[in-house]
């Protein structure tokens, strides 16, 4: 933890210098509706070097630079150096550092610090999570007509678009919640871990989008979901994650009609 923690400010200060010189950012495009900035891959470098300092043999799984020591499958970071990096791009203070650590492929602690608002989101397996010093849990909600979800994408290309903004109208017409999009699904599933939202979900993530999330928000009482097809089962990337009282009416909620026009 305290490594990640470590890493963790390090790069955030070098995110916080460049979120104030925004304009000057040299932007590079990535491919279709997905942007890294310079920003983006030095707190990447940063991140990195000091996670290696400590254990140069561990394996990364990171946004940009991908996968290093990949034979290493006993421990691994997961690493997405900026959440939310389209708000970012824009000046929106509404991004986050992400940083998982799996053992043997189990998630065992996460960190998502937003540098902004200075929140830093964290937990340990077995330990509760924590948003900076106090213990945070989810919400107490019951219904899903009483709670407010939080969802997010689909990026333009994504070839499911139609049917996701179907299935958007859709749910929000069945559950009669109200609905928001943050642009950060790290920040959202921290969200969801302290309360701020009941539920969340969202379909063609990537894992280093929500790996921190998934402890952050179990050990804050929280239940994750997965929906994939069986070829795709350990990918983890359709996403429902919400208090303890509203998962099997949010899941229910995702009728086999509405799923079989996403092809996930
Ligand atoms: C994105 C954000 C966004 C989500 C996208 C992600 P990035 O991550 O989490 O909220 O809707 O699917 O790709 O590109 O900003 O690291
Ligand atoms: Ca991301
Ligand atoms: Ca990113």
């Amino acid at each position: 933890m305290n490594i990640m923690h470590k890493a963790c400010m390090k790069a955030s200060k070098s995110l916080i210098r460049d979120f104030g010189e925004i304009e000057k950012l040299q932007v590079s495009s990535k491919g279709p509706g997905d942007f890294v900035s310079a920003a983006d891959k030095r707190a990447e470098r940063i991140i990195i070097e000091e996670l290696l300092k400590v254990n140069a043999s561990y394996g990364i799984l990171s946004e940009e630079v991908g996968t290093i020591n990949k034979d290493n499958k006993n421990n691994r970071w997961i690493i997405d150096p900026i959440d939310g990096t389209l708000n970012f791009l824009n000046g929106i203070p509404q991004f986050a550092i992400s940083i998982g650590y799996e053992e043997k492929g189990e998630i065992i602690c996460g960190i998502i610090f937003d540098p902004i608002k200075d929140e830093m989101f964290f937990a340990e397996k077995g330990n509760g999570a924590f948003l900076n010093n106090s213990r945070i849990r989810v919400s107490n909600k019951k219904k899903l007509k009483d709670s407010l979800l939080v969802t997010g994408g689909p990026k333009f290309d994504n070839k499911n678009k139609e049917a996701i903004f179907e299935e958007y109208i859709k749910i929000s017409g069945i559950t009669e919640a109200s609905i928001r999009k943050f642009g950060s699904a790290a920040l959202d599933i921290a969200n969801v871990a302290c309360g701020r939202f009941d539920g969340y979900w969202q379909w063609d993530l990537r894992y280093w989008d929500i790996a921190a999330g998934l402890i952050i928000l179990k050990e804050a009482g929280g239940f994750v979901s997965f929906m994939q097809s069986e070829e795709e089962k350990s990918i983890k990337k359709n996403i429902i994650a919400t208090n303890s009282n509203i998962h099997q009416e949010l899941l229910d909620s995702f009728s086999k009609k509405l799923l079989s026009k996403i092809n996930i």
